[in-house]
């Protein structure tokens, strides 16, 4: 088959790099790419919103499948139009992808098919948003209706912040994407990312992965689309928690059943922000894509074709998928950034050491924001840059191969990265063998 995939980032370096093994993929181009994906795939310069470009495009080149990484072409419509001219599409329609691209139907849709997930209210004027205050006690959870690109969401300690936020978001601090605001209950626990495909009845369970949001150490400053992630989650589904099943039966399967009741079948990927709470799973926000960088750990940790799932998974057939298999390794994902991201940021800086890097045990390199200039030279050119990969038997190996490949391979002054990824999950594995 001839396989477009859409996107640029790092996310669709690590899908690329899965696709390709599948003996479904004959050739693989992907729009636009980047200078990782360009070794893999025939890359073709149209951005990921022209969606009458990428259309046209997969059609004079007689396109059999189409993959969608980011959220935005979903959000703008992209699988309804390709599934109009006829191209299989594995991703969810422009209405399905509310659940990521509507905050405020996602809550209401939960309430609609009793899923659990935090108390709150929807508003369109400060007055009413500030008067629902009174009914709830600090931190407040403040939330822009639309895509925000991760950063839509404000945790106030206290009412006065909350007021001085909610007049910021009413002023369009995200356009039009906080013109509608949803307030709701702070939720204590542990938060992890759960994965699942859907073909619109069936949802086949993944795997979990736990992102890093911030942009330092510690969990400090800004949020970003993630910093780091790492897969599985010391803990996540032990002897004596049901989480897994539990996440199913309780928000996964509902939430495609309630899809399709309401006439808007969901195929594609779920991945569902869950806090782990002292009652059980509970949704924090649902995302209709795969994480970036969640997905590059995800792949690496699939021993199934993926390929074949998303085919099945368009065509309806997910029922009869294969079960999906697992290394047993971990996998650790550190994402070496440009200075200043996610703020302003320098590009067009020389990066070199990724093959060496590549070359290290269990080390693999995806690519975010980098472009090959003419002369051969790897250039930054985005925010999140790269993303070094490593598997190991142990968690606390991984971390050690990830951090060594960068440090005695990748030579980018201008780059920054957490050294704390996987932190946590090692004191957890400590407590555990104590
Ligand atoms: P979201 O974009 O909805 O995933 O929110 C971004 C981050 O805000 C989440 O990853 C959580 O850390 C936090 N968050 C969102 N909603 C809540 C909530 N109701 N209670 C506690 N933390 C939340
Ligand atoms: N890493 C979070 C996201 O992709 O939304």
């Amino acid at each position: 088959m001839k396989i477009l995939l859409v996107g640029s980032g790092g996310r669709e370096h690590a899908l690329a790099w899965k696709l390709s093994q599948s003996p479904h993929c004959e050739q693989l181009i992907c729009a636009p790419g980047n200078a990782g994906i360009c070794e893999i795939a025939d890359c073709v310069n149209i951005a990921t919103d022209d969606i009458v470009g990428l259309v046209d495009f997969a059609l004079s080149e007689a396109v059999s499948f189409v993959v969608v990484g980011p959220e935005i072409p979903l959000a703008l419509g992209l699988v309804d139009e390709l599934l109009a001219k006829g191209i299989a599409v594995f991703g969810p329609s422009e209405r399905a992808a509310m659940l990521e691209s509507s905050k405020a139907f996602t809550k209401d849709f939960c309430t609609r098919h009793n899923i659990p997930t935090a108390k709150y209210d929807v508003f369109t004027n400060m007055e009413d948003a500030v008067a629902y205050l009174d009914e709830m006690s600090a931190p407040y959870v403040i939330k822009a209706d639309g895509l925000a690109a991760g950063k839509g969401v404000v945790i106030a300690q206290t009412k006065a912040d909350a007021e001085v936020e909610l007049g910021e978001f009413f002023s369009g601090k995200f356009g039009d994407a906080s013109a509608c605001v949803v307030i709701e209950e702070f939720m204590a626990g542990h938060e992890i990312s759960f994965f699942a495909l859907a073909d619109g009845k069936t949802v086949l369970p993944l795997c979990e992965a736990q992102d890093h949001k911030r942009a330092y150490d510690g969990d400090l400053g800004p949020n970003t689309g993630g910093m780091g992630a790492y897969s599985p989650v010391p803990g996540f589904d032990g002897p004596g928690f049901d989480d897994k099943r539990r996440i199913m039966d309780e928000i996964l399967v509902p939430t495609v059943r309630g899809m399709a009741a309401e006439g808007y079948p969901f195929t594609g990927v779920l991945f569902a922000g869950l806090m782990m709470t002292a009652d059980g799973p509970k949704l924090i926000e649902y995302n209709v894509r795969f994480g970036d960088p969640e997905c590059q750990v995800l792949v690496r940790r699939m021993d199934t074709d993926l390929l074949e799932l998303m085919i099945l998974a368009s065509k309806g057939k997910l029922a009869d998928a294969p079960a999906v298999k697992w290394h047993s390794d971990s996998v650790v994902n550190v994402v070496m950034a440009a200075q200043g991201y996610p703020g302003p940021y320098t590009k067009g800086e020389t990066i070199k050491g990724t093959d060496a890097a590549d070359m290290q045990d269990g080390v693999q390199v995806f690519h975010a924001g980098t472009v090959r200039g003419d002369d051969g030279v790897l250039r930054s050119a985005g925010g999140r840059v790269l993303n070094i990969t490593a598997s190991g038997n142990t968690i606390e190996q991984a971390v050690a191969r990830a951090y060594t490949a960068l440090d005695d391979a990748i030579i980018w002054p201008g780059g920054f990265v957490r050294r704390d990824i996987a932190k946590q999950a090692l004191h957890n594995n400590k407590d555990q063998k104590q």
